[in-house]
């Protein structure tokens, strides 16, 4: 049942490229146009939403934050991303010009549920990112947006997480194609990137003994900060949750930008530090964050970046680096920089002699609010 794997969190770790595949096969024709056939939700309502909201939890969440920087960018639409029980029990401004996005590995989150039972009640239209056939999330929808990652056995989500992006990435360029935004042009070469990712997945897990060699080195940690900036701050949290989740120990994952209002007053000598870094070809993100790895450095911090193929800077001041293959564009970096931050979790509970598939206290699906 593991395909050879001893646990299903790195079979589906191994089964990440395809879960990207699969969730892009079928929606674009020959002329690399998209078709979305289940958005049974109608053009004219799609071209007169005025805001989106996504309502997810955990992980689900972080893919809406990472889809919130690619949908604003290509439809010029706002996207706000809010926890599903949060949402729920504030008195959210959502209205028929809302377009809410409900995003769920299992369809069966009882927060998100109550969340998109909410939203419906006051008119918006309600599109699920699901994985799960037939679910409650999928039934109670307007419309339902599947990712065909397959079944995910194991607690933790990680190749649902890479499905989601890209799930959330079709929605976005449908959007963008369907209201004709200046970034319209932009679709198709979009679209390509897309199709190339499963390959730039595959790329990183070649290096997957490397990752897990390092983990090793860092099993008496007691607490693990994660930064990135842009994308690659949901990525920092999403590394947070799943070192919490599966090896116990106390992470963070915050904005770099952040790190001088607050959180430098953490780094102390020898505390792991995770630096995801932007591509060196956006020059004005890619500074602001070596500067963020220098500044640990100094601290006597040990700085882990990941990090595109040629990055000299980021070789430079980290201790060691976890390299992603280039990818153009920025946009696409979190579905190879969040896989060496799966790695390293599942390799750290396994050392230290956790369930790796069930971690305590969890359960896969959260029935209850
Ligand atoms: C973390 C994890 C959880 C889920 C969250 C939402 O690894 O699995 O944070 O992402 O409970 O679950 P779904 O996606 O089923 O709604």
């Amino acid at each position: 049942v593991k395909g050879g794997y001893d646990t299903f969190m790195d079979k589906e770790i191994h089964e990440e490229p395809m879960a990207v595949a699969e969730t892009l096969r079928g929606r674009t024709s020959p002329s690399g146009r998209l078709m979305l056939d289940e958005m049974r939700i109608g053009e004219s309502v799609l071209r007169s939403i005025d805001k989106i909201i996504v309502v997810a939890c955990g992980t689900a969440a972080y893919a809406g934050h990472v889809a919130k920087y690619a949908i604003e960018h290509w439809c010029r639409i706002p996207v706000e991303v809010e926890l599903a029980h949060e949402f729920r029990y504030r008195d959210p401004v959502v209205n028929e010009k809302t377009l809410v996005v409900a995003i769920s590995q299992s369809g069966e989150t009882m927060d998100t549920l109550m969340g998109i039972r909410h939203a419906r009640e006051q008119g918006s239209k309600v599109l699920a990112i699901v994985n799960t056939h037939g679910s409650t999330i999928a039934r109670e929808s307007d419309a339902v947006l599947y990712t065909h990652a397959g079944p995910e056995v194991a607690v933790a989500s990680t190749k649902a997480f890479i499905a989601q992006i890209t799930a959330c990435y079709l929605l976005g360029l449908y959007l963008a194609e369907l209201r004709g935004n200046k970034y319209e042009d932009e679709v198709a070469t979009y679209l390509d990137e897309l199709g190339k990712m499963p390959g730039r997945i595959e790329e990183v897990l070649e290096s997957e003994e490397d990752i897990r060699e390092f983990a090793r080195s860092l099993a008496d940690a007691t607490s693990v900060l994660f930064l990135g900036r842009h994308v690659g701050y949901p990525v920092a949290m999403e590394g947070a949750l799943k070192l919490k989740e599966l090896a116990y120990i106390h992470a963070e994952g915050f904005a770099a930008g952040e790190l001088k209002h607050g959180p430098i007053a953490l780094i102390e000598q020898d505390l792991p530090v995770f630096v995801i870094v932007p591509t060196p070809r956006r020059p004005l993100l890619h500074s602001k964050v070596i500067s963020n790895l220098q500044e640990v450095r100094a601290r006597g911090a040990r700085a882990i970046a990941i990090a595109e193929e040629g990055d000299t800077e980021a070789e430079a001041y980290a201790e060691k680096v976890f390299w992603v293959p280039r990818t153009t564009p920025t946009l696409m970096m979190p579905l190879v920089t969040v896989v060496p931050l799966q790695i390293f979790a599942s390799e750290l509970a396994r050392v230290k002699g956790y369930d790796v598939d069930k971690p305590r206290n969890l359960a896969k699906s959260v029935t209850v609010e």
